[in-house]
């Protein structure tokens, strides 16, 4: 196989493209598991000859790489898989890593390292606890030992769907995660509070 689409989860942010894609694409496949396949379903089928069915631990040939599927330590979807690319020591790693930024321009920037150091370790594990709220409960030490994999593959790069590029930082955001499950839990505002925050709101003009 020479061109290949991969679905780290079918999440909606992340599967708005698939059927536009695999039309302007006809002879690529989309790598997912039998459980993103079904998921998909709810909206509208794959067609099955073009999906590749791929777990974590399986890899994939795509001609002039090895594209290698492992489980993040951290996701929102049973069906996730990331993608570490052999030839350029790239990770895909979903949505793990990812974090909520201050601005548009930071959450576009080129480079991770143009957040502050603070706000990027406050950030990822946020998003840690809203994305994977789960990590509360798992056995410190066993998560700690499921980034194993992670920091032996030793990526050059780790592209979250919801980070900046981060280049050279694995131990850095392995670290940060490792913290998740001692973090704050999160808590979404209830009625009350989305009340109050209306009620700031300056009117509208009405005619
Ligand atoms: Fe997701
Ligand atoms: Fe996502």
């Amino acid at each position: 196989m020479t061109m290949a689409f991969w679905l780290t989860h079918p999440d909606r942010d992340h599967t708005g493209g698939i059927f536009d894609l695999l039309d302007a694409a006809p002879l690529a496949r989309l790598v997912t598991t039998y459980l993103g396949v079904g998921i998909m379903s709810t909206e509208r089928p794959l067609p099955l000859d073009r999906v590749f069915l791929l777990n974590p631990g399986q890899s994939l040939d795509v001609g002039d790489r090895t594209l290698i599927g492992f489980r993040p330590p951290l996701f929102d979807n049973p069906a996730t898989v990331g993608a570490f690319d052999s030839r350029t020591g790239v990770c895909f790693s979903s949505d793990c890593f990812g974090a909520p930024l201050a601005t548009a321009e930071l959450a576009s920037a080129d480079d991770v390292g143009e957040v502050p150091g603070n706000d990027l370790r406050a950030g990822q594990l946020l998003w840690a606890t809203v994305d994977s709220p789960w990590i509360h409960m798992v056995d410190a030490d066993r998560f700690l030992a499921s980034l194993q994999p992670l920091r032996e593959m030793a990526p050059s790069a780790i592209l979250s769907t919801h980070l900046p590029p981060a280049i050279g930082r694995t131990e850095q955001l392995l670290d940060t995660i490792s913290g998740a499950p001692m973090a704050d839990p999160f808590v979404g505002p209830d009625q009350a509070a989305l009340e109050q925050m209306l009620a700031t709101f300056e009117p509208v003009a009405t005619r």
